[in-house]
């Protein structure tokens, strides 16, 4: 996120109390009532999704600014990307603003242009004819979105990464990886969502190569990155890598009855060792679906947890580790950083628009747009059944 800094907030932001500040922000929705939708990540804190007209997972968000029609301003109350991505979704004259503009994601941060135009000039040159498909999970910025929309990639989140590594190996076209008959997958950013559901598929670990940027030919053999039918690259989402496998383990034996669900950020180790896997829309619907008395161990960030377990006193739910898994960047987003940009607004001030140049927009609307038309379901992996644990 190059070049963008917040500005301290006037003081008299952090002057009113919480009770102050949520009269304000009501009355600035009312005064822009029409004009404005707020947008809620899973991950915001409960003050901030108390005002959000919609809140969901990346995917979701992406769907519902994309249908937004006359509306004048999007508050996207979540990290940069997500925001990026609602500029490229919505009508060029709808603006779309971040209420701190420090709320970044490490993961996207973890992948940048230079070095993805660096790794796809050193794969053309060892792969020859070998067709790759580039695909970026929606945690990367605008500038990754528009490289692989650019050479016929797309971009996934984790409620349809399967359904979308399904599209890219069909792609036609080139020379297949030997053996398979299928394109090369380039994965970016986060090496676990793409390994785990790689393997959930059904592809061995071994059919993977892990790309480090920092690295000639990714830290790997030549031979071996014209074998591998994945190159994943080497980044991780630094809240969900907190989970460990032994938590797991302490869960086993300290409830036996408790089922465990994690998020595909989460190492290999985790989920192989988890009851189900899937994205944060796949861990939602399924405590929502489940029967009361149930029990969950979840590995997600901890304010999505914390909501599940108030939403649904009649089951136990526990986040998997007790590290509390905060992002710490969703976290910058709060009732003072909401209250000035609101009320900026009635003033007629625009403040943190995120805007994407014209150039990045056209090839990151291609496959954003092939990320929207891909459903998915959101389950990376399932042990079902899971003993009497959903509803009828
Ligand atoms: P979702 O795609 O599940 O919303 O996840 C976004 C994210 O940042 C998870 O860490
Ligand atoms: Fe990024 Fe992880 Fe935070 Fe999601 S939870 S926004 S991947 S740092």
């Amino acid at each position: 996120m190059p070049g963008v800094w917040q500005q301290p907030l006037p003081g008299i932001y952090s002057e009113h109390s919480e009770a102050e500040l949520r009269v304000r922000i009501g009355d600035a929705k009312a005064k822009l009532k029409g004009r404005l939708v707020i947008l809620g990540h899973h991950y915001q804190q409960d003050g901030i999704i108390e005002f959000a007209d919609f809140r969901g997972d990346s995917f979701e968000l992406s769907r519902r600014a994309a249908e937004q029609k006359g509306i004048e301003y999007v508050v996207f109350c979540g990290v940069h990307f997500m925001a990026e991505s609602a500029d490229v979704l919505t009508d060029e004259d709808v603006k779309v603003i971040l209420p701190d503009l420090g709320a970044g994601c490490s993961m996207a941060d973890m992948a940048s242009l230079d070095q993805t135009e660096e790794c796809w000039a050193q794969l053309e040159q060892a792969c020859g004819g070998q067709r790759v498909v580039p695909i970026t999970y929606v945690n990367s910025s605008a500038a990754i979105k528009a490289f692989v929309g650019k050479h016929g990639g797309a971009v996934c989140t984790s409620s349809n990464c399967r359904n979308v590594l399904e599209w890219a190996l069909q792609q036609g076209s080139g020379e297949r990886v030997q053996g398979s008959g299928k394109p090369k997958v380039l994965f970016l950013p986060d090496q676990h969502l793409g390994r785990n559901t790689a393997y959930g598929m059904g592809w061995p670990l071994e059919s993977m190569v892990l790309w480090d940027p920092t690295r000639q030919m990714g830290g790997n053999m030549e031979e071996e990155v014209v074998r591998a039918q994945f190159v994943l690259w080497k980044g991780h989402c630094s809240v969900h890598g907190l989970f460990r496998p032994e938590h797991v383990d302490e869960v086993r034996v300290k409830w036996p009855k408790m089922k465990v669900i994690v998020h595909p950020e989460c190492n290999w180790e985790v989920v192989q060792k988890a009851d189900m896997a899937g994205s944060t829309a796949y861990i939602v619907k399924t405590v929502e679906a489940a029967a009361a008395g149930s029990e969950w161990a979840i590995a997600t960030e901890v304010h999505l947890v914390n909501r599940l377990r108030q939403e649904h006193p009649e089951q136990k739910i526990i986040v998997l580790s007790e590290c509390q898994c905060l992002c710490t960047t969703m976290y910058r987003i709060d009732l003072p950083h909401l209250c000035w940009v609101m009320e900026n607004l009635v003033a007629g001030h625009v403040v943190n628009q995120i805007k994407v140049d014209s150039e990045t927009r056209k090839w990151a609307t291609v496959a954003l747009q092939r990320m929207l038309e891909i459903k998915g379901t959101g389950a990376v992996v399932t042990r079902e059944p899971v003993g009497g644990a959903t509803k009828g």
